[in-house]
């Protein structure tokens, strides 16, 4: 049931503060990661010489962020592909690749066709699902649960964010195992990550400006998405959730490409979210926010206290402060919020947008 929302999808992203607690939770034996029978051996993480990041739409845009982790803390490189079309790439694989495959479903038909795929070609495969006993799980080497609870809005939402948590600690997990952090940083990112859940709680209860955003919005037919780095990863997600439920066609850029062509698009009054967390380039990010700014761009800018985006933007939304690793865990919850009230603005069936189905089990 709704539980007193008018929504599943609000309900759900309501329940994000609860599923990301659970997904740490049970990743955890006497304050330590733990993956249980689910873990790889140092000597099995030792083997692999890459790791592939294959998955769809939302699930995709997790192991993006995923992917970094990856590689800043276990300093294994890692290739992201959309499983339609890492299936058909004939993909440089073998006994020493491990295939992440995260899928809130389970079910994903390409999704599954990509993880026989690596299994074919002797690779690894590890499946992140929110689904016990769901296909990918059943087939997969090892699985690592979300613990999200059902989600029944087709938009997603708490999947996301349980993803993004679940693959950091296996990142951390690798990284501790191979040498490649040092016990205090190891410590201190688990602790951000512990601190996350009552973060989100405070982004949720300061949602008036998103509302007011969301109506000024609401009728225009485009709208762009600016970050860099993780910020981009984060924008893309952002981009997908509003374009599904809203119906606006919403693009997300890499922030520095905008003077090859997509600054062309921008207009008096166009909309422009931009996320700006990452403090090794957020100067960058502030002076492409200017280029757009006078163009008569209408920017809502997720920031961080540091970054004083509220003297320039129309509206600047402050995320509760975290390391730069997990600022996509918080920035993606205005958004998430964003796509809901504009669709609610719109009068649209948020929790059933038109052409999607919840679960994509056919090519
Ligand atoms: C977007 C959305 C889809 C799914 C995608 C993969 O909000 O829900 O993009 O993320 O269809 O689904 P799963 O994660 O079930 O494999």
């Amino acid at each position: 049931t709704k539980e007193g929302y008018d929504h599943f999808m609000i309900k759900e992203i309501n329940e994000q503060p609860r599923a990301i607690a659970d997904t740490i939770k049970y990743k955890m034996h006497e304050g330590d990661i733990d993956f249980g029978e689910n873990a790889f051996t140092k000597e099995e993480i030792e083997g692999f010489n890459k790791i592939y990041m294959v998955a769809c739409g939302t699930a995709y845009n997790a192991g993006i962020v995923g992917a970094y982790a990856f590689e800043k803390f276990a300093k294994i490189p890692v290739i992201t592909d959309i499983a339609s079309e890492f299936r058909y790439n004939d993909p440089f694989i073998d006994k020493n690749s491990l295939i992440i495959l995260p899928s809130q479903s389970g079910e994903t038909a390409d999704t599954l066709a990509a993880l026989r795929l690596a299994r074919e070609k002797g690779a690894k495969t590890l499946v992140l699902t929110n689904v016990v006993a769901s296909s990918l799980d059943r087939e997969a080497d090892k699985t690592i649960y979300c613990y999200a609870g059902p989600e029944i809005a087709v938009a997603s939402t708490k999947a996301y964010t349980t993803q993004i948590i679940s693959l950091y600690m296996l990142a951390l997990d690798f990284a501790k195992k191979l040498g490649t952090i040092s016990e205090d940083e190891y410590k201190n990112i688990l602790e951000e990550i512990k601190a996350i859940p009552e973060k989100v709680k405070e982004i949720l209860n300061n949602i008036e400006d998103i509302k007011k955003y969301a109506q000024e919005i609401k009728d225009f037919e485009s709208m762009f998405y600016l970050g860099r780095g993780l910020d981009y990863s984060s924008v893309i997600e952002g981009a997908l959730k509003l374009k599904e439920v809203s119906y606006i066609h919403s693009e997300a850029f890499a922030a520095g490409e905008l003077k090859h062509g997509t600054i062309a698009l921008i207009e008096e009054g166009t909309p422009v979210v931009t996320v700006a967390t990452q403090s090794n380039i957020i100067e960058k990010t502030i002076s492409n926010v200017k280029e757009v700014i006078s163009r008569g761009a209408n920017i809502f800018a997720i920031c961080t206290p540091d970054d004083h985006l509220e003297e320039i933007s129309n509206y600047a939304y402050i995320l509760p402060k975290t390391i730069d690793a997990l600022y996509p865990v918080l920035a993606v919850i205005p958004q998430q919020l964003l796509a809901y009230y504009t669709s609610n603005a719109k009068g649209i069936d948020v929790d059933k947008p038109r052409n999607l189905a919840k679960s994509v089990t056919v090519e």
